[in-house]
């Protein structure tokens, strides 16, 4: 009998890690390929070859790129290289990228560079705020820029019982931001977390006065960003493949205005400061994200959201790729006619719409 019992509990246990697998690749989009959609004047950026995870443009048409990122069960083809933050000036005629920098005083050797965010004060002073995870940690460096030098002065770092797994940020004011947390645990872990389908992970918001989570039930919180009035923000949920529209109130609360449902796995997410549009880098399948292979890489895809904030927003793919020429696409950001594509361990693409 109690072996009888024991054979019941294994089975029924077995059973449901079975069907939880098989939800896991659903979530992953394990099944699907991409239609190409290819905008046709589309080139890769010369440079950038091990990563392009993150992109902010400054108003002045200045793109900051963040490269290298080494993430918990993530291929990395560059393991040794510390990471870097390249710059590229849209206004040329054929821009390039050039890597900043970095002030001594760095550790530049761990230096990790996720989600990344600009703020400007009141002096024009541009400062660059970057989520690095130096030996696995989570951290927030401040940067400021030196445009004539190409060099990032390195200001402060900051780190926070609740800056655990930082994911992205965006800046609101001088050291303060809203910040993503996308899991509790690492490596199998939080490979656990996801099967487990647990919705704890939260969106922060950081000042020096105040720390509070302002925002939580996320699956797997990833990109965040702000609408141009500064009334709104939008956080990316990966897992649950969908796009959250919050309010920000006067405490720097969040309340929820509705959930934007995709077909593709969003990461990180940027606003077209001209029409508002949000910009959204996903991953169409990202089980060939984790699982590499050379001969059927994963692929690329950027959404465009236009009207997000009516009843019935329009939804546009503006590139999809079978990973050909972009693998694993994070990130789009706007520059009047210009798009610039990031990856995780890829190359990154510039292409002029
Ligand atoms: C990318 O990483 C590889 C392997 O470490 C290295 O050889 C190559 O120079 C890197 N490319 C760039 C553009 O940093
Ligand atoms: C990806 O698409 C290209 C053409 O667009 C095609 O030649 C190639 O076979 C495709 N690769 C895979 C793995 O499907």
């Amino acid at each position: 009998m109690g072996k009888l019992m024991v054979l019941t509990l294994l089975g029924a246990g077995l059973a449901l890690i079975g069907e939880r697998v098989w939800m896991l690749r659903q979530k992953l989009n394990a099944f699907r390929e991409v239609e190409p959609v290819d905008p046709h004047n589309c080139h890769l950026i010369e440079g950038i070859e091990n990563g392009s995870e993150d992109i902010d443009i400054l108003p002045s048409g200045l793109a900051f790129i963040s490269s290298g990122l080494k993430y918990p069960g993530m291929p990395c083809f560059a393991p040794d290289e510390p990471g870097q933050i390249f710059m590229m000036d849209l206004n040329e005629q054929n821009p390039r990228v050039q890597a900043l920098t970095i002030s001594d005083g760095f550790d530049k050797a761990s230096f990790n560079p996720h989600g990344i965010s600009t703020f400007i004060d009141k002096d024009h002073t541009v400062y660059l705020y970057v989520v690095n995870h130096p030996h696995m940690e989570s951290t927030v460096e401040i940067f400021k820029f030196e445009e004539q030098q190409h060099s990032l002065v390195h200001l402060k770092t900051i780190e926070h019982e609740l800056l655990k797994s930082v994911n992205d940020i965006v800046v609101l004011g001088p050291e303060q931001f809203y910040a993503t947390r996308d899991h509790y645990f690492t490596n199998f872990l939080s490979l656990l977390e996801m099967i487990m389908d647990l919705h704890w992970t939260y969106v922060l918001f950081y000042s020096p006065k105040e720390v509070k989570i302002v925002a939580k039930g996320f699956n797997f919180a990833n990109g965040i960003t702000i609408s141009p009035d500064k009334k709104y923000v939008y956080v990316a949920d990966v897992m649950d493949k969908n796009i959250h529209v919050m309010q920000i109130h006067g405490n720097w609360d969040l309340t929820q205005l509705k959930v934007i449902q995709l077909d593709t796995l969003v990461d990180n997410l940027a606003v077209d400061p001209d029409t508002g549009d949000i910009w959204a880098g996903c991953h169409p399948n990202a089980m060939k994200l984790f699982l590499y292979n050379h001969d059927d890489p994963p692929g690329s895809e950027v959404l465009r959201i236009q009207n997000v904030l009516s009843e019935k927003p329009s939804i546009s793919t503006e590139y999809a790729n079978n990973g050909s020429v972009l693998q694993g696409s994070t990130v789009a950001s706007m520059y009047k006619r210009t798009l610039l594509i990031g990856t995780i361990y890829h190359r990154a693409l510039r292409c002029v719409l």
